[in-house]
């Protein structure tokens, strides 16, 4: 996640919703890093020694090495790393500390700019990693990890769905390392534990026979990422459709819905849309309008697409399809996950594509159409 390692003195801070993870992926990691590398400092302002204690046995921590402050002075926490050195320190959460010789509430834009700075003179002074947890909100609070990432080294967000038991982290700066890195976990009673192939995951529970389901490819980060999404569209009964969306843009939705339309032919816009990405991901890549828009298709014309199909390409408001970037990393990793055939994007017979994926080594079962427009891509998605 961090580009090959954690650098002494650099100051990360990992964000994330109330209840999301946060201090569980750090307290296990304090685990390791104590049972691995030396000494780790845990400083915890929201919960008591017993509490955090309490969790580490759950996660099957044993503290050896693992030093436990509860405080919410910036000063004692200053003291503690003066005296104890450790190879790492944790602040869980920047939001609740406060610095003596400021007059603002802990969480204000003040106490939380003024302590993160003093933090890091810490971590650079002491040559110490130090990460600091943050929490954000829904509607986004003012004093949220938002205002710190520019005076942090790098920025780490856990997200997901709250109730579903995946959690992504996602890297968006790293001044010693590449970012939109992503690491999959999975929320276990032991903690959090790493998902070595997220597609196989997230692709487990498809119901094969259903309408309305399009698996894409995704790349998250450096990394292609198959998902499914589902639409469903039904007729709307109140004259003022709907269009509801789980993990992609809404207004990307819109757009989708605006070409089926006008070039397509397809009356969606009196029906109610719903679009959902399984998982709880969201799906932010414009490669994924090929899906979104056949998986809507499918529902309104009760049409399935074949199981064994994946979908890449992206939308223009021409109906036609674009193409997309890193188009043989997809089309591979679609192919190891079983899938036999996968729709891309192909301007003129698609000579150009297929040049292109010839290196790819893909199976020789494995069939790559190329489709020059959404209508087109349409007519070999839903034949059944
Ligand atoms: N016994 C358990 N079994 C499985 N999962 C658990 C268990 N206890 C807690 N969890 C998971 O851990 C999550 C809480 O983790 P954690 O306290 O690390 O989150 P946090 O982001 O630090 O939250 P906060 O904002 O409250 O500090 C819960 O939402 C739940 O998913
Ligand atoms: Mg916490």
């Amino acid at each position: 996640m961090l580009g090959g390692g954690l650098v002494a003195g650099s100051l990360i801070l990992v964000g994330g919703e109330p209840g999301i993870g946060k201090s569980t992926l750090l307290l296990q990691v304090s685990g390791i890093i104590a049972r691995d590398v030396g000494p780790v400092l845990y400083i915890s302002g929201e919960e008591s020694i017993e509490q955090v204690k309490m969790r580490a046995e759950r996660l099957d921590i044993t503290g050896e090495r693992l030093y436990l402050l509860a405080t919410t002075e910036l000063d004692a926490i200053g003291e503690a790393v003066q005296r104890l050195k450790p190879s790492l320190v944790i602040v869980d959460s920047i939001q609740t500390l406060s610095a003596s010789y400021l007059t603002a509430a802990p969480g204000s834009i003040s106490q939380v700019r003024e302590c993160t700075v003093q933090l890091m003179h810490l971590a650079k002074g002491l040559h110490i990693p130090l990460f600091i947890i943050g929490h954000v909100t829904k509607e986004g609070t003012v004093a949220g990890p938002k205002a710190l990432e520019h005076i942090v080294d790098a920025v780490l967000y856990l997200e997901g769905e709250r109730y579903h038991s995946y959690r992504l982290l996602r890297g968006v700066k790293n001044r010693f390392g590449a970012t939109h890195e992503v690491g999959v976990f999975e929320m276990h009673g032991e903690g959090l534990g790493e998902v070595l192939n997220p597609s196989a995951v997230f692709l487990s529970d498809r119901a094969t026979g259903a309408t309305g389901s399009a698996v894409v490819v995704s790349m998250d980060g450096t990394r292609p990422l198959l998902v499914e999404v589902q639409a469903l569209a039904t007729p709307s009964n109140f004259g003022n459709p709907r269009c509801t969306t789980n993990g992609i843009d809404h207004n990307r939705l819109l757009m989708l819905l605006a070409v089926l339309t006008k070039r397509v032919g397809l009356a969606v816009g009196n029906h109610d849309v719903y679009a959902n990405v399984v998982g709880g991901f969201s799906l932010e890549e414009p490669s994924v309008d090929l899906g979104v828009a056949a998986a809507i298709a499918s529902s309104y014309r009760e049409r399935l697409i074949a199981p064994d199909m994946a979908l890449i390409g992206e939308i223009g408001l021409s109906g036609e399809l674009r193409a997309v970037n890193r188009l043989a990393l997809r089309v591979r990793e679609a192919a190891k996950l079983g899938f036999k055939r996968c729709i891309v994007p192909g301007a003129g017979g698609g000579a150009k594509v297929r040049s292109e994926l010839a290196e790819a080594g893909l199976p020789d079962d494995f069939k790559v159409i190329t489709a020059s427009t959404l209508a087109v891509a349409l007519e070999i998605v839903l034949q059944h």
